[in-house]
């Protein structure tokens, strides 16, 4: 009998133990610093020439490590091995499917605080972002784990006395798993976790900034005992690997977490139907967002203000969910603006090695340029009141940026920015409130601050996202808890974390035998 699944605790590290070990996780990661990482193809490990180099962000002298590239060749190769390891892995029995996942989640919860200590250095998280990544990888493999072994015995359906129905899930075949660098473990460990637990094999790409903590993944899955050739790691370009294997004809499936624009390449993409292709591809696509929180007139108004500071500049508002819209009732505008900046202010921004900073940097040079091109559009479109300013000296730094007065059309209302910018925008009533919250093609995450029944229950009918709060924030979703996912551009409206979720990588088998 499996223990009931409950979400992995968070660290406080004001206790000074915690702390320690925290630091102790550091110094485990300092030690393998620019180590090498092969490819991992049926097992075996597989170098190139050619390397992917991962940087520290906050740091851009530090090398993390150096990850071989894979090429169309080694994908190709890959892709043989997983479609010739599902014959077997196919049949594998699900219970066994889940131990693994259930003793990878135990190395894991063992290894806690290094793998953390990696993403602060892989990813410039601050330490209790980069701990709640590591809990929440952890909470989908116990999570998904349980989920499979309630999927087991399919579901029961009718059958007459001369018959013996039975309805089944069965795995799809090979799924070519995309992961973004921005929960560089949860997601990346979630998504791969969700579509082997049922029986799928995978092909893994992991994004290019963060390949060193998908690499030590594999570590652990080997470790907890999966066969070779169930999971295969194959970093490289999304260009050149991402492409081919989204358009191979023996690719069964394709989950991918990442920006609208090459979500939507790869759901083109995955629809042509090429030669010896005998199925239609089905996409799992969780993409961007542009996420609101509304106050109205009612709101404990300071709850307001942590909330929106919280989301919008919560690992440097580089969430799929992070606050980017504050839509705020015209009677309590001032007062939430002025209280927001004033706590803005006191942030504090830099190199997260230690557990007092609160925001690290952006996660490399692209995105400090589109970040700070933003801020330019804003000055243009609001009326710049926190921040605005850059250092890409040593890493990649953005100050929490603040605008006030945005109209509810301006580019930066309605694009997504991924760093620490939030606009400002009046709303007349709650109603206008709710509409410009809409005013936009995402549907990811919103908040809701108020203590107005009505407006509660307005909200929950019209305001279109897949992850609605009332009086909190609107970031930081638990596996089990708040299954996570977002409607029209956000994706495919599935829910990561959610009890269908593994539905979506299985398909269902109806058998019927006569008594
Ligand atoms: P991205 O789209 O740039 O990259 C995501 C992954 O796609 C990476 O592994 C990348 O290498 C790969 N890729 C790039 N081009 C490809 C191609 N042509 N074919 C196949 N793969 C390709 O996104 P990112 O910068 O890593 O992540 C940030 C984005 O992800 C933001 O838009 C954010 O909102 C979104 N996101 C969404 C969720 C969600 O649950 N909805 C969660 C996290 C992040
Ligand atoms: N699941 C993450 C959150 O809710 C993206 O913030």
């Amino acid at each position: 009998m499996v223990v009931p699944y409950k979400h992995e605790p968070f660290t406080d590290f004001l206790v000074e133990e915690n702390k320690h070990a925290f630091e102790a996780g550091l110094k485990v990661v300092h030690s393998y610093l620019n180590h090498d990482y092969d490819l991992v193809i049926g097992g075996e490990r597989v170098a190139t020439k050619d390397k992917i180099i991962s940087i520290n962000p906050a740091n851009k002298e530090e090398i993390i490590g150096s990850v071989s590239k894979a090429t169309r060749e080694h994908a190709e190769k890959a892709m043989q091995i997983a479609d010739e390891t599902f014959k077997s892995w196919r049949k594998s029995k699900p219970e066994m499917r889940a131990d693994i996942l259930f003793r990878a989640a135990a190395i894991v919860r063992r290894r806690k605080h290094e793998f953390s200590a990696l993403l602060v250095k892989e990813a410039g998280k601050p330490w209790n972002e980069a701990d709640a990544d590591t809990a929440e990888a952890i909470d989908f493999m116990e999570y998904y784990g349980r989920q499979m072994l309630s999927l087991k015995d399919g579901i029961p359906v009718e059958s007459r006395q001369i018959e013996y129905n039975r309805f089944n899930y069965i795995p799809l075949g090979v799924g070519i798993v995309i992961s973004p660098w921005n929960f560089a473990f949860a997601i990346m460990a979630g998504m791969t976790s969700a579509a082997f637990v049922s029986g799928n094999t995978v092909l893994l790409k992991p994004a290019s900034t963060t390949p060193v903590v998908a690499a030590k993944f594999i570590e652990v899955l080997e470790e907890a005992g999966l066969p070779p050739g169930v999971v295969n790691y194959v970093p490289g370009s999304g260009a050149e690997v991402g492409d081919y294997l989204v358009e191979h004809p023996r690719t069964r499936f394709i989950s991918f977490t990442g920006s609208r624009e090459v979500g939507v390449r790869i759901y083109e993409r995955a629809a042509k139907v090429h030669e010896g292709q005998i199925w239609l591809k089905r996409v799992i696509a969780e993409m961007g967002g542009k996420d609101t929180i509304v106050v109205d007139s009612s709101a404990d108004l300071e709850l307001a203000a942590q909330s929106i500071v919280a989301s919008a500049f919560g690992f440097s508002g580089q969430k799929c969910s992070a606050c980017s819209r504050a839509v705020i009732l015209e009677d309590v505008y001032d007062r939430v603006l002025t209280r927001v900046v004033e706590i803005t202010k006191n942030l504090t921004v830099g190199n997260t090695k230690d557990s007092t900073i609160y925001m690290g940097p952006v996660i490399d040079q692209a995105a400090y340029e589109k970040i700070l091109n933003y801020i330019e559009i804003g000055k243009v479109e609001g009326r710049l009141v926190a921040g605005g300013n850059g250092d890409n000296s040593q890493g990649f730094f953005i100050e929490p940026t603040i605008f006030a007065d945005v109209s509810e059309n301006a580019r930066i209302m309605k694009e997504e920015i991924f760093g620490p910018v939030v606009a400002f925008c009046k709303a007349r009533d709650f109603d206008h409130a709710i509409d410009i919250a809409n005013n936009t093609e995402y549907g990811l995450t919103g908040a809701v601050l108020t203590n107005n029944r009505s407006h509660i229950e307005k909200a929950r009918e019209d305001f279109h996202v897949g992850n609605l709060y009332f009086n909190r924030g609107c970031t930081g979703a638990i596996v089990g808890y708040q299954p996570f996912g977002g409607f029209n551009m956000s994706g495919t409206d599935s829910k990561a974390g959610g009890p269908d979720y593994l539905l979506l990588h299985m398909q269902a088998k109806t058998t019927s035998e006569m008594l």
